[in-house]
């Protein structure tokens, strides 16, 4: 096993609403390594988007602590935490969170303009390599209206990739999706992970979004329930391993 990238010590969450508490997690602890594509389980409100956000720096734990890349993270200042996560984590929502006025590109290479202006250059012509590797070379100039649900869901997977995250996390990438689109983003995702070997955590309620896991991890009223490996093949990978763009229909012209 690789080194752990992501270490979770006894993580609890408890949501504070004034005078009411709702608790989401349990001392969760956890480990992954390096270039693991983990998925996470469980019913809803089981807390799965919960422990991803605290993995991901969009929320603090209310107690225990968070290792990613070897450095606490738990109690760094707000201006490291948002460094760190623009430099090094990448996120895609459930529903795509693309800006409508911006074009496919635009969005792409948005989130690498927040860290300066300095390699514009380079950042357009990262996005739009990154738009060929999740397919979607000819929807550059698109406008997010002009493209499927999967498309868009593309697009914000090479939006989240243009920094060089080391890890991505993904919550319910697939949720919005019809089955044939929601195969073809998680195809996307499994590629990107075996070729870039970026870590990948994203969560499902989806056993057939889990058959792309390197490991399931099952979360049940807060707590860790499962850490069993789950197949040791992805087994639904392999055909769109060099075609993720199953569900684009033939590219008309650009707007
Ligand atoms: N911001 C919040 N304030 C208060 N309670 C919250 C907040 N976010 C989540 N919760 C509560 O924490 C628990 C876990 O929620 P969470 O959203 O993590 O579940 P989930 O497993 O992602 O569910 P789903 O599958 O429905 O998305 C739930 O009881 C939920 O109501
Ligand atoms: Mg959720």
């Amino acid at each position: 096993m690789n080194d752990p990238i992501i270490v979770v010590e006894n993580v609890s969450k408890i949501y504070r609403l004034g005078a009411v508490s709702v608790p989401a997690l349990f001392e969760v602890t956890l480990e992954i390594a390096s270039g693991e594509m983990v998925c996470i389980m469980g019913k809803s409100g089981s807390g799965k988007s919960t422990l991803l956000r605290q993995l991901s720096l969009i929320d603090r734990p209310s107690a225990g602590r968070i290792l990613l890349h070897g450095q606490e993270v738990t109690h760094l200042a707000e201006r490291h935490r948002t460094l760190l996560r623009l430099s090094s984590l990448g996120y895609v929502f459930q529903e795509y969170a693309l800006i409508p006025e911006l074009t496919a590109w635009e969005n792409v290479f948005l989130p690498a303009m927040m860290l300066g202006e300095a390699r514009a250059a380079a950042y357009r012509r990262r996005a739009h390599d990154l738009l060929e590797q999740v397919g979607l070379g000819e929807r550059a100039r698109h406008r997010p209206r002009e493209l499927s649900g999967g498309e868009q869901q593309r697009v914000a997977i090479a939006r989240a990739l243009i920094n060089s995250p080391t890890i991505v996390f993904a919550d319910e990438p697939t949720a919005n999706l019809d089955s044939i689109a929601g195969a073809t983003v998680m195809q996307t995702l499994t590629r990107l992970n075996r070729d870039t070997g970026v870590t990948i955590v994203f969560v499902s309620h989806d056993p057939d979004d889990g058959a792309y896991a390197s490991r399931l991890v099952h979360l049940g009223d807060g707590r860790l329930i499962d850490l069993g490996p789950a197949a040791d093949t992805p087994a639904a990978d392999t055909p769109a391993a060099d075609t993720p763009a199953a569900d684009t229909p033939a590219a008309g012209g650009a707007s």
